[in-house]
Order: structure tokens, then C-alpha cells, then sequence
């Protein structure tokens, strides 16, 4: 019997804030399982996924075929390095680029990673072919964003929590407001090198911008001659309902950053996908990762792509999440603001001066749905795109109780 086994839930948990950093405020339930849609605990409960951990598990927990892949590359080869050529490696980056309808991709491992490397082709891009002075490109973002957690990226949040004693940041970034196309028109200027934003933005609350905003920053970057890059980590593979975001507007961008899914909820891989020419920035030496398109990530990512292709999981996240926005609205409730989303990914604002996003995750949790305010006001909806639709009504109407359980009636 394993350690873990025997100890209780309470034991487990203390464990982790005695010896881990307290870097997450986790809710009281520990998870020993995974199928699909459904997480278990400790003791067996079982639950809807309404995380999918952040969009990396977005083909449910332990996929079949995913597990399967990972198991066949385990038996034959596992990790080389970028030293030598690997035989999975060319037909990953071709099919990955090909879904994208992109010419070239560096592998990396996390969101922030590859985030780190579209900003150095931004950067490098800005250099050689714009005639941006070394070491004065600069970059547009949009407030709220979220790509990560290096330095250089939190340097450019606008969230305190993420930067507060991280400093000090490296400059070069520009901050215009999210969804407002004219913003990053009048802020671009000489040393623009790009504009590198969320087409829609998760962490800040699951925030759709208006219709035509992705259109209209091709445009303008293609006016200027500068980049446009998207950060799909989270909304790419099928979670807003297409195969990638930027579909929605017909909005190639000339960079995409991807991540989370593309692992298959098995291991850590992300890429920049770019056109051929920005790919061509990087000479050898240039830019590198240990374990970047290593052959078990490869052999992962490649069944992933193909898992999202035969199971058509970009249309059925636009289906069912017609079904999760239309539930979410029919309900009629004081302490909701706002429904919003597009795919399986809502957010539902709630007014803080009569609900607790945390107490609704709770009654949740104890109800048998496990999801995460983000925050502190929005409740997210993302589950894992193999759900079925009446986990997803279950999960809607186990929200529905829980405002119920947890909102002081108004007098
Ligand atoms: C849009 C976006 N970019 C980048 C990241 C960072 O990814 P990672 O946590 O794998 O570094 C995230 C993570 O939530 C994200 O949502």
C-alpha cells in the first residue's frame, strides 16, 4: 500500500502547506484519479471537471489513445536532446504548423516559454528586417493579460499580486486597453516591433472582446508592417470553439504561441508556430530548450492533433457550448453581473457585494463540481471538450444550487 494511501485527506493536505510553497490557495479536495470528464478523490467521490486544468486537460483525463501514444514512445525511445535528429520531431512541427495554417514551429515545454520566444522573434524580427535600433524594439499588450510568469512576462501585467517585489523589469512594452482595435493603432510607433495579445483573455475572467477586434489588429499590423501574435495556450485546440481562436475572424497572425492541450494532459509541451521568414530569426545557438520537442512530447502532441481532428472537438466545444452559455443565462439570479464566453469556456461575473466567487467554488465542490474562481469574482466553466452534455447541465445546475446555498437573500 502507497504512503499517500493511508494518510487522510487532512494529513495530505497539511503535508503540501508544510513543505510546499504557498504559492496556490488550492480548494480542500485531493484528487487521486482521473477519466475523461471526471476527477476522484481521495476517498472515491467523484466529480465533473469544470478546469480542465486550465486547458491542458481539454481532451479529458487520461485519454485512450494519448496514454497509448505516450506508452508505445516510452518503449521505444525517451529523451536525446536537440543534439541529434529524432524521427517524430519533422512530422510534428509540419502537422502543428499545418493546423495552424503556419509554416514553422519551435517546441518548447510551458505556456511562459514559448511566450519568452515569440517575444525574442518579435524582438529579433524588429532588428533585422524593421530597422528597430538593437535593444529598443518594443512590444504592445493588452491590460489584463496573462502569458505567464517569468519576469519578463509579469513585468508587462497589470496585475499587482503577480508583480510585487519581482522587479526589477525589462522595458519595452506598451499597455493599451483590451478589445480597443484604435488603442493599438495610435500606440504604435517607430520601434514597434509587434502587438502580442489573447484573443480571448482567460485568467482576466474569460473576457470576449467585440466582434472584429482580431480582424481589425490584422489589419493594422499589416498597415504598420509590424507582427501580430497570438497567444492561444489557453484558448487554442478547440476550447473557444474553433480550432484555434483566431478562426473566428479569419485573423492569421504572423506568430502563435500554443501550449496545455497540445500535451494531451499527459506532459509539458508548447511551441511558437510562425510564417517560415519570422521563424528564420533563429540561427543555431540562437535559442534552445533541454527538453523542446523531445520524442515523448513529439509522439504526445502529434496523437493530440489527431485526437482533435477525429473527434471533431473544436464543433462539438462550439455545440455544447452554445448549451453551457444558453444554461448559464437562463438562470435568473441578483448576484449575477454577466454571462460571457464562446466554446466550452464561460466565465459568470458575479457582484462581490452579494456573492463570494471562493463560497460558490466550495458549495460546488462539496456538490461534486470542481472549478476555480478567477479573480476573486468571475466562476469559470471550462471543462474538458469530451463532456457530455448532461454532465454539463448537471454542472450548471449544481452552480444554480450552490449561488443559492451560499447568497444571503436580499432584503
Ligand atoms: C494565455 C496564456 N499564456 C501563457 C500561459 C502560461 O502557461 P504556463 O503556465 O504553461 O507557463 C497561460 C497559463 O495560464 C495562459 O493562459
Amino acid at each position: 500500500m502507497s504512503l499517500q494511501s493511508c494518510m487522510t485527506t487532512q494529513g495530505l493536505i497539511a503535508r503540501e502547506a508544510r513543505f510546499g510553497a504557498k504559492n496556490y490557495a488550492p480548494l480542500p479536495v485531493v484528487l487521486a484519479r482521473g477519466a475523461g470528464a471526471h476527477l476522484f478523490d481521495t476517498s472515491g467521490k467523484r466529480y465533473i471537471d469544470m478546469m480542465s486544468a486550465y486547458s491542458a486537460a481539454s481532451f479529458g483525463h487520461l485519454h485512450p489513445r494519448l496514454v497509448h501514444a505516450l506508452k508505445n514512445q516510452l518503449e521505444r525511445l525517451d529523451i536525446v536532446s536537440r543534439a541529434y535528429y529524432s524521427d517524430n520531431l519533422g512530422l510534428f512541427c509540419e502537422e502543428l504548423a499545418g493546423l495552424a495554417g503556419l509554416e514553422a514551429c519551435l517546441p518548447m515545454n510551458t505556456g511562459a516559454e514559448a511566450v519568452e520566444t515569440a517575444i525574442k522573434a518579435a524582438r529579433r524580427n524588429g532588428c533585422d528586417r524593421l530597422s528597430i535600433p538593437e535593444g529598443q524594439a518594443e512590444i504592445i499588450v493588452a491590460a489584463g493579460n496573462f502569458h505567464g510568469r517569468t519576469t519578463t512576462i509579469v513585468g508587462f501585467s497589470s496585475e499587482p499580486s503577480y508583480r510585487r517585489g519581482f522587479g526589477p523589469f525589462a522595458p519595452g512594452f506598451i499597455t493599451v486597453p483590451f478589445g480597443d482595435a484604435k488603442a493599438v493603432d495610435t500606440a504604435i510607433g517607430p520601434c514597434t516591433a509587434a502587438v502580442l495579445i489573447e484573443p480571448i483573455q482567460g485568467e482576466a475572467g474569460i473576457i470576449v472582446p467585440p466582434e472584429g477586434y482580431l480582424a481589425s489588429l490584422r489589419r493594422i499590423c499589416d498597415r504598420h508592417g509590424i507582427l501580430l501574435i497570438f497567444d492561444e495556450v489557453q484558448s487554442g485546440f478547440g476550447r473557444a470553439g474553433r480550432n484555434f481562436c483566431f478562426e473566428h475572424e479569419n485573423a492569421k497572425p504572423d506568430g502563435l504561441i500554443v501550449g496545455k492541450a497540445l500535451g494531451g494532459g499527459l506532459i509539458p509541451v508548447s511551441a511558437f508556430i510562425a510564417r517560415r521568414t519570422v521563424m528564420d530569426v533563429f540561427t543555431p545557438g540562437s535559442h534552445g530548450s533541454t527538453f523542446g520537442g523531445n520524442p515523448l512530447a513529439a509522439a504526445v502532441a502529434r496523437e493530440a492533433i489527431q485526437v482533435l481532428r477525429d473527434e471533431d472537438l473544436a464543433l462539438r466545444s462550439h455545440v455544447l457550448g452554445k448549451s453551457l452559455l444558453n444554461a448559464l443565462e437562463d438562470i435568473s439570479h441578483p448576484a449575477i453581473v454577466e454571462v460571457r464566453g464562446k466554446g466550452l469556456w464561460a466565465g459568470v461575473e458575479l457582484d462581490p457585494a452579494r456573492a463570494k466567487a471562493k463560497d460558490v467554488c466550495l458549495a460546488m465542490m462539496r456538490r461534486g463540481v470542481l472549478t476555480k474562481e478567477t479573480h476573486d469574482t468571475v466562476i469559470r466553466f471550462a471543462p474538458p471538450l469530451v463532456i457530455d452534455e448532461a454532465d454539463l447541465l448537471k454542472a450548471v445546475e449544481v452552480f444554480h444550487d450552490a449561488l443559492a446555498e451560499t447568497v444571503a437573500p436580499m432584503d
